[in-house]
């Protein structure tokens, strides 16, 4: 890893971790697809079963493919240390489950993607956990909502699909003054627009399943630890145990050792191995996609059968000069909602699509759209649809990299059909 150390993001990203010596000459970290890793000696197994000894043991508990993934995204992210799960609700999932005890309860912004949201308001419930959900822009309520049994604070860099994009460093300032870590999800900022960490952030998760593997192929997720985080704060003293056994990586070991392990959330090799061969192109496709997403916010803002359009990086956005500072000018996403006369429309709107996929996912190499409405959020009450910005006429687009003009003449004949005459 220290080979790159100095070289910018376009290099660091391509050969970040890679030991050719290590593997017959290999540029390529070999997919090691095994279940289990023999141990020449009684002792050896035993060093390993005490944390002395980095031999891989057992596939569940870690994989030599997947290591060199972690050892690559902690480096993207400046962080200390990763683990790779199978996917990102896993990391969601784990890092919550390492962070909470029954009865405790946590800050989280309220725009969040979908399974998040379902997690946090339903599943932990059962737990004795509660999550209060505020608006990360009224630092009041947010602080308000802040007593002795919180643990943390969550927030989406950009939410998905409300877009909005909230102030990490005053998040960050919020954070520290209340001996809190700052658990934020980062996927569809990706890397490429900001790092989380040097803005306040403790944890970084992300869904590789999106723009970090990039061509849909690979299911995965990862939590990123910036190692910041005071454990010994008095708030913590649960941590002790895993701080002594690992210091400023307590975290990540607790969440390695209670939950990951335990809960059987691991990454395939192969799939490791497909974000490794997407992150290769990672900077390369987010130039295209960041790039693509404003001239079809442009498109799509100036078409007389869009009532409406939400991407940052329009100037009207509420959040855009922040997302201008905050991701340094180098972009604003590349996933953007936009509104149409009502769900009939938007139906005829996908059905006439040619060219773009009608899928729920983002983040590919296509250009993929879905109604919310009708789909990820069809279980939800109509009152929770709206509080999360969804709306009967709403579609979302995760913009591609195929050439632009190709994407908005689809969406041009398309929008042209989703009229009835
Ligand atoms: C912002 C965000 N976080 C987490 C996830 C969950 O990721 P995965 O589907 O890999 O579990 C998604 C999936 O769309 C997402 O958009």
């Amino acid at each position: 890893m220290d080979k790159t150390k100095g070289y910018r993001l376009a290099t660091r990203v391509i050969h970040d971790a890679l030991t050719p010596e290590l593997w017959e000459g290999a540029t390529l970290a070999p997919i090691f697809q095994c279940a289990a890793h023999e141990h020449e000696t009684a002792e050896s197994l035993s060093l390993a079963f005490g944390g002395k000894n980095n031999h891989p043991v057992y596939g569940r508990l870690s994989n030599p493919t997947n290591t060199v993934l972690e050892k690559k995204l902690a480096a993207l992210e400046n962080g200390k240390g990763a683990i790779v799960m199978g996917s990102g609700m896993a990391a969601v999932s784990n890092t919550c489950m390492a962070l909470l005890r029954a009865g405790d309860n946590f800050v989280s912004g309220k725009s969040l993607f979908m399974s998040t949201y379902l997690l946090f308001t339903n599943v932990l419930k059962k737990y004795g956990i509660t999550a209060k959900l505020v608006h990360t822009g009224d630092s009041r309520t947010l602080e308000n909502a802040i007593d002795a049994r919180t643990r943390f604070i969550y927030a989406e860099t950009i939410g998905n699909p409300a877009m909005d994009v909230p102030d990490l460093e005053n998040l960050g300032r919020i954070a520290k003054k209340h001996g809190l870590p700052l658990v934020v999800d980062s996927t569809l900022a990706t890397p490429y627009l900001m790092n989380p960490l040097g803005l306040g952030a403790d944890v970084v998760i992300h869904s590789t399943t999106k723009y970090l593997s990039g061509h849909g192929n690979a299911p995965g997720g990862v939590v990123v630890d910036g190692g910041t985080f005071d454990w010994n704060n008095g708030k913590f003293d649960d941590f002790k145990p895993f701080v002594d056994r690992k210091g400023e990586l307590a975290l990540l070991d607790r969440i390695w050792r209670e939950h990951h392990i335990n809960f059987g959330t691991t990454q395939a090799p192969f799939h490791s191995y497909l974000t490794m061969t997407g992150l290769d192109t990672f900077v390369l496709r987010m130039e295209r996609h960041l790039s693509n997403a404003m001239d079809v916010a442009g498109f799509l803002e100036n078409h007389p059968l869009v009532a409406s359009v939400n991407y940052p990086g329009l100037p009207e956005h509420p959040d855009h000069d922040l997302a201008l500072r905050q991701f340094g000018g180098k972009g604003f996403g590349a996933l953007l909602t936009f509104n149409l006369k009502d769900e009939a429309t938007c139906f005829r709107f996908i059905d006439n699509l040619k060219l773009i996929y009608h899928l729920a996912n983002l983040g590919d190499c296509k250009t993929l759209v879905i109604h919310p409405w009708s789909t990820q959020y069809l279980s939800f009450s109509p009152e929770a649809r709206t509080a999360l910005g969804i709306q009967p006429g709403m579609i979302r687009l995760s913009v591609g990299i195929e050439d632009v003009a190709d994407i908005t003449e689809d969406l041009a004949q398309a929008l042209e059909k989703s009229v009835t005459k």
